[in-house]
């Protein structure tokens, strides 16, 4: 599979607009991704991926057309060497192990370029495909957090995923 991970170009808004605007991708996310999805939308979290010293937001393509989105986020003060990891995919592409890909090369950049030891992932504790993802990349569970999440009106359970290396 001719899987990428690239920056973001300007020229990609259109596409993301269309591929983000999606209920069963913002429905598992956090509130600050919008829905629904605008052109304005896409073009702001273009230019905010943009704005980093170092690249830690990159579109994920598949043989040349974005399908999707990762970031890694390094944390602050005492939590340096930790940094967050959030990702989706179009929905027209799931289950092909390409979230299992994009989150492998994101660790490897991670721990290689950003100076960290712990890479961390918080799916809801419904969310079985990005569970299942960040296991088969060699993710641990370390904990599982019931009823944290408030999000549409219910409740679910966080559960933390990391890697690590010291
Ligand atoms: C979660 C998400 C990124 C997974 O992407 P993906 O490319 O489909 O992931 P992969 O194919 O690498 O792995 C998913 C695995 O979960 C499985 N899976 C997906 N949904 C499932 C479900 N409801 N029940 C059981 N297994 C499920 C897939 O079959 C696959 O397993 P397999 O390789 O054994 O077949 C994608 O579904 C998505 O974008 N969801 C919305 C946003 C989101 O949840 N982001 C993560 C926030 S933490």
């Amino acid at each position: 599979m001719n899987i990428n991970i690239r920056n973001w170009e300007t020229s990609d808004a259109e596409r993301l607009a269309k591929i983000a605007n999606n209920f069963a991708i913002a429905k598992w996310l956090t509130n600050k991704y919008p829905y629904p999805y605008s052109l304005d939308d896409a073009k702001a979290f273009i230019a905010f991926a943009n704005e980093a010293e170092t690249p830690n937001v990159f579109a994920i393509t598949l043989y040349d057309q974005v399908i999707g989105a990762i970031g890694i986020h390094p944390q602050d003060d005492i939590w340096s060497k930790n940094a967050e990891l959030g990702y989706w995919i179009a929905e027209d592409y799931w289950g092909q192990g390409i979230a299992t890909l994009a989150i492998k090369e994101l660790v490897v950049y991670g721990f290689n370029h950003l100076n960290l030891n712990r890479i961390f992932a918080r799916p809801f504790g419904t969310n079985i495909g990005s569970r299942k993802a960040l296991d088969k990349a060699g993710f641990r569970l370390e904990a599982n957090l019931p009823k944290t999440i408030w999000k549409n009106d219910q409740w679910y359970d966080e559960y933390i995923y990391a890697i690590r290396q010291y």
